[in-house]
Order: structure tokens, then sequence, then C-alpha cells
């Protein structure tokens, strides 16, 4: 089956309703998704992309309906992972000889997930175009780490459309193919559960990507994405949305996500939700158990808010493990400007609360206060549990102005409430206040002019200004657009 996408262009993907995992097991699919590959014919004949290795008999099968493969001039391909190029052995097969355009890192995963070097690769870079006829080119964009070092996206002069790859996607299966036609809530609730979970670390990325797309000035009619829908009714919508995402994203809501042993860190979960929303009904507070709930939704959740509460028993004087697990998810995910706090119920000791706090501050969150309670919560102890929500809550109220002052608030005699944990970055004492060093906002790795960076011929005692522009990053091979002023990092971080 194919789908008119617009004049010679035509969806020739697929479908997968039953998909429910991705990457593993990490992201859960709730409304499966679509591997989406594209025919061009003008003069030339183009494949963008392919699908998922899984369905390679499929998709042969489907395309040789509609064209001899023989008459496909070449295929882009904008992204490597194996939802988009695992059916390219099974395609090479019966067309050996033909172009690949790809980006020079893209080679190296193709050729390490199919074994063929051997294989007609054109390397292209951002600015590159292909003609092919009737008055239209391809230009190539490349897009490292948006989200893999190879992705790239393609646009289509004449028609107008960006093939955007994984970018402005998400995992969303529907017998419709464009915007337009789909439940709007359904579209965005996956849009934003496929950002927050997959592109949060790479925002800095985002915000740069997309304004020097928007910097070459040409049309957008539609964005032809590699999942889910393609976006013809104002596609820049969703530009719009990635820009509001990238920034710091958050909304007036707090998570709440806890694991519990004996119900006692779920009944403490339950009486800080309710004394938060005793002094602030407008926010949105949202309460998930980690071992029952969705991972990615409370993720998702995480990405929405001002701030976080995390809660475990303490087993064996650590956190529980799904709770260990989530807080190893959000550390990678690079969440900025939110804030945090631990609590938990346990029976000798604490040791899972301190333990939270202190990976919640390493995460780069404002951690308050924390709060522990002695066995299981009594009426007293649920009181004080309620007052340290309604505590938290207004000292992170966006607008103070929405507090309901009238409620009277219950002395704090919480049982134990620990001090936050002091954690300074090793990094601060390293560098001392008017260091000339510069951070990589993706992965952190850290240039200082004084040592340079000899493997790239950048010598000791080299200014960052005078550091050449084809220096990549070591860590993530980004380049220095990536990188900001260490010292603002540094005070943030104080
Ligand atoms: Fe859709 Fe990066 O895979």
């Amino acid at each position: 089956m194919t789908i008119h996408v617009k004049n010679n262009i035509h969806w020739v993907g697929q479908r997968d309703w039953e998909v429910q995992d991705f990457h593993g097991t990490e992201y859960k699919m709730t409304k499966g998704t679509s591997y989406n590959s594209y025919l061009i014919r003008e003069e030339k004949t183009v494949l963008i992309d392919t699908v998922d290795h899984r369905f390679s008999h499929q998709f042969l099968q489907n395309l040789e309906m509609e064209i001899d493969l023989k008459e496909i001039d070449f295929i882009v391909v904008n992204h490597a992972e194996e939802d988009h190029s695992g059916a390219l052995s099974a395609l090479m097969e019966k067309i050996p000889n033909t172009p690949i355009y790809c980006t020079e890192a893209a080679i190296d995963s193709i050729v390490g997930h199919h074994h063929h070097p051997e294989w007609n690769f054109k390397t292209v870079k951002t600015g590159d175009t292909i003609d092919i006829g009737n008055n239209k080119q391809l230009i190539f964009i490349e897009a490292p780490m948006l989200h893999w070092p190879d992705s790239m996206m393609t646009y289509l002069t004449g028609d107008s459309v960006l093939f955007s790859n994984d970018a402005f996607g998400q995992h969303y299966c529907d017998e419709h193919l464009f915007n337009d036609e789909v439940d709007q809530n359904e579209l965005m609730d996956q849009c934003l559960r496929y950002y927050s979970n997959i592109l949060t670390p790479f925002s800095s990325l985002v915000t740069a990507k997309i304004k020097e797309v928007l910097s070459f000035n040409v049309p957008v009619d539609m964005i032809a994405t590699s999942h889910g829908i393609v976006w013809r009714d104002n596609p820049t919508q969703i530009i719009h949305q990635y820009l509001e995402w990238a920034d710091n994203y958050q909304e007036d809501r707090i998570t709440i996500f806890y694991d519990s042993m004996s119900n006692n860190t779920r009944m403490m979960a339950d009486a800080i939700a309710q004394g938060i929303h005793d002094v602030d009904p407008k926010v949105a507070v949202k309460v998930f158990n980690v071992s029952k709930h969705d991972k990615n939704e409370i993720l998702a959740n995480v990405f929405r808010s001002k701030g976080v509460f995390v809660g475990s028993s303490t087993m064996n004087n650590v956190m529980m493990p799904k709770i260990a697990g989530m807080l190893e998810e959000i550390t990678g995910l690079r969440f900025k400007d939110k804030k945090a706090a631990a609590f938990g119920s346990y029976g000798w000791n604490g040791g899972a609360v301190d333990r939270i706090h202190a990976r919640l501050t390493d995460a780069g969150f404002e951690t308050a206060v924390s709060l522990k309670t002695k066995w299981r919560p009594d009426g007293k102890a649920m009181r004080e549990c309620r007052e340290h929500g309604r505590q938290i809550a207004k000292q992170w109220t966006l607008d103070s102005a929405s507090l309901i002052s009238a409620i009277p608030l219950v002395e704090p005699k919480v049982v134990t409430k620990e001090q936050p944990v002091q954690t300074t970055p090793i990094a601060v004492d390293e560098h001392p206040a008017d260091c000339q060093c510069m951070i990589c906002t993706v992965c952190n790795w850290i240039y200082d002019p004084a040592i340079g960076e000899p493997n790239q011929g950048v010598e000791p005692g080299t200014a960052w200004d005078d550091v050449p522009d084809y220096f990549l990053c070591p860590d993530c091979h980004l380049g220095k657009e990536v990188f900001a002023e260490y010292s603002k990092d540094k005070t943030e971080a104080a």
C-alpha cells in the first residue's frame, strides 16, 4: 500500500499497531508506531529511508508492487538506526550498486549493523545538494546527536517538504497519515512523550538546529517525519512546540513518584500531595508508584513539572532498585531548572532518603529539605507529611500571589527532617572563579585552555576563541557551538 503525500511523493512505509517496546524495553509504546519511508519520482527516483528490519519482506513486496526496484536511482539514509535502515540489507540484495547518500557518521553505523562496507556510499554534509530533475533538488542538513551522531534531515525544494527523520515524530499509529486527520490530544501526547523521553538531553542542540534550518529561509509546506504522522496542516506548529520544549520547559505541575515496601512511603506521598493542593490548588499534582505505573509516563510528567518529590522505603540502607533506576534515567535526561525533594519511611535507618537527595542534587535539581518518617506514619506523622508538602509547595510556587494564605498552617513538627546533603561538584574546586574553561552542554566535558586538546592539535594555552572551528568534543564529538562558559554553569551548581 502507498499513500500519496504530495505531487510525486508517496509514503511507502510500514505501520506497526502491535509494537510495545522500543530501545529494548526502555520506551513503552502505548499507541504503536509507523516506520515512514518515502518514494520520490521526479526525473530521478529517490527512496528516503526504509523501515524496521522486522518488516523487510513486507516492505520490499509493497515497494515492488509500486515500482521496479531497478528504477531507484539512489537511496537517502537520514539515520542508520535499525527502525529506519533495517530493511537496507534486503533492499541492497536486489539493487546492490545503488548509491546510498548519508552522513560520514552513518557509514560507520550502517556498516556496523549490516556489515557491507562495499556498498556504494556517498557522503554528504550540510548544504550539499542533489539535482533530481524537474527543477527540484534535495538539500541535506546534518543533525548530529538528534539523536544519533549520524542523524540528518533532507529538504526537497519545489515541494518544500522537510524529511526530518526522528525529529518532530512520535510513536503513534493511525490509518491516517496527516496531522489534521488524527486525534489531536493523542497526537500531542505522543509528541511530548517522545520528546521528553528521547530528546530532552539534546535540547540545546534542538534549539541550535532549528535556528539553523530557519536561517535557510526556505518555505516548509510539509514535515515528513519517520514515525507517526506527516505535518501538513500548519507544519511549523511542531517546530515552535519543540523550541518551547527545548527551553527548560516546565508547567505549573508537581510530580511525586515513589516505591513503597509496606505502603508507608505511599501514605507519605498521599499526604504530601494533599499538602501541596492545600496551599496551591491550581498546581497540577501527579502521583505515581514506579512499580505500578508506566515509567515513560512518569518521565514525561517530570519533564512537564517545576518540581518533583522522590520517595523510597529504605531497604538494606539503600533506596529501592526501581527508584535507583529512575534516578539514573533522570540523570541521563539532564533536566534543567527543576526543583526536587526526597522522602521516605524507614525502620532503623533512613539511608534511602539521603541517597535520593544526593542523587537528585548530582542530577542538577535544586534540592529542598528531605523528609523521613519512622515506621508507619500515624495521624501525627501524616499531618507532618501534609505540612511538609505545604511548605515545599510554597517554596516552589511560581506565582506567589496564587497562594491561598487563608489556610492555617500546622506547626511543622516533622518526625525527622534531614538537612540537605551538601554536595559540591569536585570540578568547582578544580576551576577558579576566573577560569576560562568551556563546558560541553551535551556531555559536560570541559575544555581547559591551560591543557588544550593536543589530540586535535590544540596546544596548551590556547584560548577558546582561538580553538579552530573543526574542533569536536572528545567525548560526544559535537562542535564548538554546543559549548558554554563553564563559569556560568559553575555558578548555577554552587
Ligand atoms: Fe526512529 Fe533513532 O530511531
